[in-house]
């Protein structure tokens, strides 16, 4: 496929609110069932066990995206000025990291510095534009709501995925003191909560003014994308097993291939009003995941405060994902049909 097309399967992939839609798309493109063009998860077969024993509820795996956009978030500042993130120049905390990034304030000086809630609103609005999750698709009730979560964090290459979001026993933020992740594999929470094949959806790009025109692949200003499913035992294998596209050069290397990717200034991975893919970005990340039937209710838009966003569980609980801290750079964007 040409460049153009595979832009043009990513946005159809983008659009596509039920597992058959995605499938066909798929099929049609000749990905589904070319065996060798899936690659395992964390690149290991046996990758269904540890993949299904994170966060025990679908709220908390939600959540977990929203963290490692904020990390992006943070990340990218941090790149952007030069800083390496591993480094004793780098920000020792969270706050300070807010402080320095974003308040422009050299530590946490007074008590006030690096706390979002002492924002006004117009600055928190600016920012919270970074990180969005939306909703789209049916109702949940209907079995095909999808959520997208999408931000203008540090982005990847297509060639760092497999070794960043499509990986189980890498390091990548264990040094790095920050951010909130750390086990490189709270992201893969969600995938048991996603639907019947376990649909995924990755897009993303590496903010190109963090690469410096230094590249160690002439992909590393493309946009990569994939699209993780679970496949069912078969033959004498016991257990189900995570896989993703990864279909560029498979034919050589069977199941050890590339995500997709292509070239394009800007893409639109953010909601604007009521629709879920409109404004553009010309770097970040979008993921996109359906919900499976028994799965989340509804996210609300920011709870009674308009300063804080809610998830409200189907159990009726109130997660206010204020609890866990920094994650007010997010907004909501609720585009549920019927809701
Ligand atoms: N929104 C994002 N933007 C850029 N990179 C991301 C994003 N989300 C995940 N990643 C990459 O994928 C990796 C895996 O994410 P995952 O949440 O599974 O683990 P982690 O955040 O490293 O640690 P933890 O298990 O504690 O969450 C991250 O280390 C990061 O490199
Ligand atoms: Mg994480």
């Amino acid at each position: 496929m040409s460049g153009e097309q595979l832009k043009e399967l990513c946005i159809s992939l983008i659009q596509a609110d039920t597992e058959t839609d995605v499938i066909d798309l798929l099929k049609k493109a000749g990905y589904w069932d070319k065996r060798e063009a899936w690659r395992f998860y964390g690149d290991y077969e046996n990758n269904y066990s540890t993949i299904g024993t994170q966060q025990s509820r679908p709220d908390a795996a939600l959540v977990e995206k929203l963290v490692n956009s904020v990390d992006a978030r943070l990340m990218n500042e941090c790149l952007m000025q030069g800083i390496l993130p591993e480094s004793p120049a780098a920000p020792q905390s969270i706050r300070e990291a807010v402080a320095l990034f974003f308040e422009s304030a050299k530590k946490s000086e007074s008590n006030h510095t690096g706390l979002i809630r002492e924002w006004p609103d117009s600055m928190r609005t600016e920012i919270a534009r970074g990180i969005t999750l939306s909703a789209t698709g049916a109702t949940a009730i209907d079995g095909n709501l999808c959520f997208s979560i999408s931000d203008c964090g540090e982005g990847q290459t297509p060639e760092a995925m497999p070794n960043t979001f499509l990986s189980l026993t890498k390091t990548n933020k264990m040094r790095i003191p920050f951010v909130q992740g750390k086990f490189n594999m709270g992201g893969t929470g969600v995938l048991r909560f996603c639907g019947k094949h376990n649909l995924q959806l990755i897009l993303s790009r590496r903010n190109p003014d963090i690469l410096k025109g230094k590249f160690s692949h002439p992909s590393d200003t493309q946009w990569g994308f994939t699209i993780i499913r679970r496949e069912d035992p078969e033959g004498n294998r016991r257990s189900s097993v995570y896989t993703y596209l990864a279909s560029v050069n498979a034919e050589c290397d069977h199941g050890r291939g590339g995500v997709l990717r292509f070239d394009a200034k800007a893409m639109p991975i953010f909601p604007d009003g009521r629709n879920a893919y409109s404004r553009t970005s010309a770097w970040g990340t979008l993921i996109k995941r359906n919900v499976a039937l028994a799965d989340i209710v509804l996210v609300m838009s920011n709870g009674g405060d308009s300063r804080f966003p809610q998830i409200l569980t189907l159990e009726g609980t109130l997660l206010s994902i204020n609890k866990l801290p920094n994650l007010l750079l997010c907004s909501t964007a609720l585009s549920v049909k019927n809701l």
